[in-house]
């Protein structure tokens, strides 16, 4: 009996043993399956495992897994204005543009700059109102005019009585800052430009494309639909004396304006520097309503509107 109790004991620490291992032998086989693993196997280091489990799913953790290690990849993550939705596009652009830093590489693809101007189009967001983007990317569709439009007093436009409209609301800041500017300065500020319907804007576009080739066109007007004057929130601003010509930039009045537009919610739309950008050669007089809160903060940072959108406004 004694040697039979002997046995069963040795088979039970055996059985024990075997579970015990056994187990072992699971959880390992279990952790071989996980992307902790695969990754770290991979060839990431700990800490960039870590990123790419809690920033991505699982179709990113195997494209990290199908592709040769980059710690480029990674360090996108820590780029300020990163957007995930434009993680593939970042790095095709990237890889197309090796030269290119990080932040710039996430600077143009967030703005379409990976594109042609006019090579993708989309449909404006009209519902963001004040703040909507019309550029050489998003466009207004040849139907699209605002319902409160009100006519300019002649005492600060040029042209016929009538001809000059904007939206209310750019109307109301526009004498906000007209005052201010008459008041504090004695500046006699005049608008030579306002709202264009799609079909102005054709005209405008073609007569330029017609006499000075499409090249010279699109640096300097909008086709149609691709116009800020259609959405009733833009207005080029000059002197009587001067009209819309690059000397404006040397007068007292733009420089107040530069300096005080965003007060009153307008912002140069089309500032030297950001022509690649903007996709327009510079326009001293040309400002565009925002409202005060965005265009302090566009002035503050010396951003154009679209680098605000899309690095503090993410579009969908
Ligand atoms: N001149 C500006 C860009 C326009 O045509 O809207
Ligand atoms: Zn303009």
């Amino acid at each position: 009996i004694k040697k039979q109790v002997y046995y069963i004991l040795i088979g039970i620490v055996l059985i024990i043993m075997a579970s015990i291992f056994g187990n072992y032998k699971y959880k390992e086989y279990k952790y071989h399956q996980t992307y902790e693993y695969k990754l770290l196997n991979h060839g990431y280091k700990g800490e960039d495992v870590t990123k790419i489990l809690n920033n991505f799913s699982e179709k990113e953790y195997n494209y990290f897994l199908n592709n040769d290690v980059n710690e480029n990849y990674i360090k996108l993550l820590d780029e300020k204005y990163f957007l995930k939705k434009n993680f593939y596009k970042y790095i095709e652009y990237m890889n197309n543009n090796k030269k290119l830093d990080l932040t710039s590489v996430v600077r143009n693809i967030n703005i379409h700059l990976d594109k042609n101007f006019y090579e993708e189009e989309f449909n404006t967001d009209v519902s963001k109102d004040t703040s909507m983007l019309v550029n050489k990317y998003y466009l207004l569709g040849s139907d699209y005019a605002p319902s409160d439009l009100v006519t300019i007093s002649q005492t600060y436009s040029w042209g016929d009585a009538g001809s000059q409209k904007t939206r209310k609301v750019t109307y109301d800041a526009f004498l906000e800052m007209w005052n201010a500017a008459q008041e504090e300065q004695g500046y006699y500020l005049m608008v030579s430009s306002s709202y264009r319907s799609y079909q102005e804007q054709e005209i405008v576009y073609n007569n330029y494309k017609k006499t000075r080739g499409q090249k010279y066109a699109d640096s300097i007007a909008a086709r149609p639909g691709a116009s800020e004057h259609q959405t009733g929130f833009a207005l080029d601003v000059s002197r009587l004396d001067i009209g819309l010509t690059e000397y404006f930039e040397n007068t007292y009045e733009f420089e107040y304006l530069i300096n005080n537009a965003h007060k009153y919610g307008f912002i140069l739309r089309y500032p030297k520097g950001k022509e690649n950008i903007t996709g327009y050669s510079y326009e001293p007089w040309h400002f565009r309503f925002v409202g005060k809160e965005i265009a302090t903060f566009i002035y503050n940072n010396n951003l154009t509107l679209e680098e605000y959108i899309y690095q503090y406004v993410e579009l969908n």
